[in-house]
């Protein structure tokens, strides 16, 4: 949801800005631009499409050289995708450059007085008013940083904004409400960005800002304070990731190497968390086990694939911990006034920690006095920093949109609170726990030898090129998991795709059915309250009419080939665990079909990594 990138330093700035907004771009590529500070001068330019076309345009037309520069990648909500409304934006004389991530909300008022004022405006965007009434602030006062605190005083909504002035070269100023904002610390130079990414290969050292902060940056010095001007500080912090992990490592797509990257995310995701006497520990819960021991109601939520990996969760806590287990959209349960209580555990997925629908429902909920624990991939993010506990997935950066090892160790840090709970309330018996962990520590063989089997994958991949439509199906935690596999269909390949629970497919989904339409059915287990069957009930019935199916089953499952046009093999897993390799050939096969569609896999069209408006 649109990248920010500022920079003082000895350096070109052009490069370290447009190499940052390379790694930023994956949160929005409607359009790109940049500014620099030149002999008391702005100059700039700005494109709309992907960073590509900017630098074509960089290229045509260099800019001069300069070391005080900022830039932005754009996911569009105020204004069209153009050139006009592409970022940065100046104010009316061109003193000022800003750049800016969010939605001003009080935008309509703030035009109507910048335009009485006589500006003359440019573009649709929320964003020109800033910059026009940070000029006009910094024409009064001389100073940009004041200037700044100023203007986010009547500046409404959530917004990172980072800002230029063509007659002070040696800072850039920027501030944040509700939108991300990370510092990196170098030597005799500083960075700003929307995540770490944005300077990884510069410097590891970075600075985490709290909410209303304005950090000012020059070469050798970084100020913070908070918008009504009183001294605030920083909270540093090492990033424990470098550059090659944000490389793509010789795959022609992020998204790729993070579904071959999941064996590793997650083992990390269950390190360290058990004692030496097999206990469950998980370190970063930090509500106490008497709180936890009150909890009567839990309710999850997320958007997204994060919301199918919170579907996943309640299958498993519900049955561990015997506590009701409700899972909800952020986005519908921040506006719909829940029923929340002291002893209510509100659970937020969200691997950016950043996802502003996500955000307001966590808001909401501690606001009813209710504990909020964040599922989490991104330190330093917003999410966890306002909850009272997190559990950090460690999945390593994810860059592709669409959002794979970040799922699958989603369902891990899920299943690992649904057994630290049950063993804090003593609803499992030790040895159970100690079963279930034993069992999730072969989970990245069990990925492995999936992914080593992709080629089949592939092959399916390029035999249902032209299909139009795709069904897939699943019981208990296969429902989820058929939910996701639809998703990443419509994300990736643009083809209509539904995830349906087996069981409903009689009542309506089935009319649905052509011959030869594909339909990819989960197979429970065998052995549990007899989901197998039914699912084998579910799959004769499609066929009857003449659907092609593609059955995901256990691998030594031989009734399975039965009913199986293609048969996709699975580890023997317990039920509740399934979701974790039955996820995998699903991302495999909507990765390549998006890539033989000719689909640029790692930014879809119209999407975002990390959406930070509501
Ligand atoms: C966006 C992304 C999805 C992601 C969702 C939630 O819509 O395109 O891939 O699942 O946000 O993101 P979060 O960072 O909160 O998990």
């Amino acid at each position: 949801m649109c990248g920010i990138v500022g920079y003082v330093g000895n350096k070109r700035a052009q490069d370290v800005v447009i190499e940052g907004l390379r790694r930023l771009e994956y949160r929005g590529y409607d359009s790109a631009g940049i500014a620099l500070v030149h002999e008391g001068t702005i100059e700039w330019r700005k494109r709309a499409g992907k960073l590509a076309n900017l630098e074509k345009a960089l290229a045509e037309a260099p800019l001069p050289g300069a070391s005080t520069g900022i830039g932005h990648t754009r996911w569009a909500t105020h204004g069209a995708p153009t050139d006009l409304n592409a970022h940065p934006h100046l104010g009316n004389s061109g003193r000022v450059a800003l750049v800016h991530n969010g939605i001003i909300e009080n935008f309509a008022s703030l035009r109507a007085e910048v335009e009485a004022a006589g500006d003359d405006l440019l573009s649709e965007t929320d964003t020109e008013i800033a910059a026009h009434l940070l000029e006009s602030a910094l024409e009064r006062c001389g100073n940009l940083t004041e200037a700044m605190q100023q203007v986010c005083q009547v500046l409404e909504g959530a917004f990172t904004i980072v800002a230029i002035d063509a007659q002070d070269p040696s800072r850039v100023v920027a501030a944040r409400r509700n939108s991300p904002l990370v510092v990196g610390l170098g030597e005799g130079e500083n960075f700003i960005g929307s995540d770490v990414a944005a300077f990884i290969e510069h410097t590891r050292e970075a600075l985490e800002l709290g909410q209303d902060q304005i950090v000012t940056i020059t070469r050798d010095d970084v100020s913070v304070i908070g918008f009504d001007g009183a001294p605030a500080e920083g909270k540093p912090y090492h990033v424990d990731w470098d550059l090659s992990a944000a490389e793509k490592d010789g795959y022609d797509w992020f998204m790729r190497k993070e579904i071959f990257e999941q064996p590793r995310a997650i083992g990390d995701a269950l390190l360290g968390r058990h004692d030496a006497n097999g206990r469950l520990q998980l370190d970063e819960v930090r509500i106490s086990d008497d709180d936890l021991r009150q909890v009567d109601k839990i309710i999850i939520i997320a958007c997204g694939t994060a919301f199918y990996a919170g579907l996943v969760a309640k299958y498993a806590i519900e049955h561990w911990t015997r506590i009701p287990c409700e899972v909800e959209l952020a986005h519908e349960f921040r506006y719909r006034d829940p029923i929340l209580t002291r002893s209510t555990l509100v659970v937020a997925i969200s691997q950016s920690g950043e996802t502003a629908d996500t955000l307001m429902a966590i808001r909401h909920a501690r606001q009813q006095r209710s504990k909020v624990l964040a599922i989490c991939n991104t330190n330093g993010s917003t999410i966890p920093r306002e909850s009272d506990a997190v559990i950090y997935t460690h999945a390593g950066p994810e860059i592709g949109v669409a959002s794979t090892k970040g799922f699958i160790t989603q369902v891990i840090a899920a299943y690992l609170l649904g057994l630290y709970l049950a063993q804090v309330k003593g609803t499992s018996y030790g040895e159970e726990v100690a079963g279930v962990v034993a069992e999730l520590r072969d989970m990245p063989d069990h990925v492995q030898r999936i992914l080593d089997d992709a080629d089949e994958l592939y092959a399916l991949a390029a035999e249902l090129k032209d299909t139009k439509s795709v069904l897939f199906l699943g019981r208990h935690v296969g429902f989820p998991i058929a939910l996701e596999g639809a998703l990443k269909l419509k994300e990736l390949a643009y083809i209509h795709a539904e995830g349906f629970a087996a069981g409903e497919l009689k009542h309506g989904p089935i009319a649905l059915i052509e011959p030869g339409m594909p339909v990819f059915c989960v197979l429970p287990p065998r052995g549990r309250d007899q989901l197998h069957d039914k699912m084998i009930s579910a799959i004769q019935e499609i066929r009857a009419r003449g659907a092609r199916t593609i059955v995901l089953a256990e691998d030594d499952d031989l009734e399975a080939a039965a009913y199986a046009d293609t048969l996709i093999k699975l580890p023997r897993v317990s039920t509740l665990l399934q979701a974790v390799p039955a996820v995998v050939p699903l991302q495999l096969f909507a990765c390549e079909l998006a890539t033989l569609l000719g689909h640029d896999v790692d930014q879809p069209r119209n999407l975002a990594k990390s959406v930070t408006v509501e």
